[in-house]
């Protein structure tokens, strides 16, 4: 399968959100990647739903949602309710992980979980089994523009061993800190997924930059 790319609307220009959402539409780029925020498990805050309806409502590809917050089981019917396809808690803030994914599941979405960069990949082995997809963050969460941290090519790769071996078919993200110049090297390592903020949305030509990520790893780009 070839890799998804997610532009995160985090770095959008939010007075003129409609023109970031209609690019990523216009692009090669397979989802919208949105950032909920709760200043409490991490130390900022995005936006909440009513922006995340606004931009469903310009939105025809699917909403990848990565929450940032303490205590997600909360609002899971919430998104559910505003059309998220992939709905995407962290680990570190959930005590019953194997309820929360099936709650997603259940809700109709596709139940995620998203490891801090400290985070080993055994504090999720037990529920490999029943999740659809694991983000591997390569920046401590809360902010865009942020550098990448060495090493999490490793991890995404000792996670796809991991996959294999139990043959799993989750798919693997990788966010923060991604651009054109890592982007094949995660894609080699295993990520089926990669969030791109400032990348995308500072470069000049946004639209272009999108078709660069899709095309890493392959032969248009080396
Ligand atoms: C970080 C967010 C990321 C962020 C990525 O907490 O989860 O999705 O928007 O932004 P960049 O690509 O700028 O690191
Ligand atoms: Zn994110």
């Amino acid at each position: 399968m070839a890799h998804l790319i997610a532009p995160s609307l985090l770095a959008a220009d939010f007075a003129h959100l409609a023109n970031d959402v209609a690019m990523v539409e216009r692009s090669s780029a397979d989802w919208h990647h949105i950032d909920v925020m709760d200043g409490l498990f991490v130390p900022n805050i995005s936006y909440g739903m009513p922006v995340i309806a606004a931009i469903g409502r310009h939105a025809s590809k699917p909403l990848d949602v990565h929450l940032m917050i303490e205590q997600p089981d909360r609002y899971i019917q919430h998104f559910a309710d505003l059309n998220a396809a992939v709905l995407t808690v962290h680990v570190e803030a959930c005590t019953h992980l194997h309820r929360t994914l099936a709650a997603i599941r259940e809700a109709g979405m596709k139940a995620g979980v998203a490891l801090n960069p400290h985070t080993p990949l055994h504090s999720i082995e037990e529920v490999l089994g029943n999740l659809d997809l694991v983000c591997i963050m390569s920046v401590n969460p809360g902010f865009g523009g942020q550098k990448f941290i060495e090493g999490t090519a490793d991890k995404v790769c000792r996670l796809s061993a991991l996959r294999k071996e139990g043959q799993h078919e989750f798919l693997i993200e990788v966010d923060g800190g991604v651009g054109r110049q890592n982007a094949a090297s995660l894609v080699d390592a295993g990520a089926d997924v990669l969030v791109a903020g400032s990348s995308v949305f500072k470069a000049e030509d946004p639209e272009a930059e999108v078709a660069v990520l899709k095309a890493a790893g392959t032969a248009l780009v080396q």
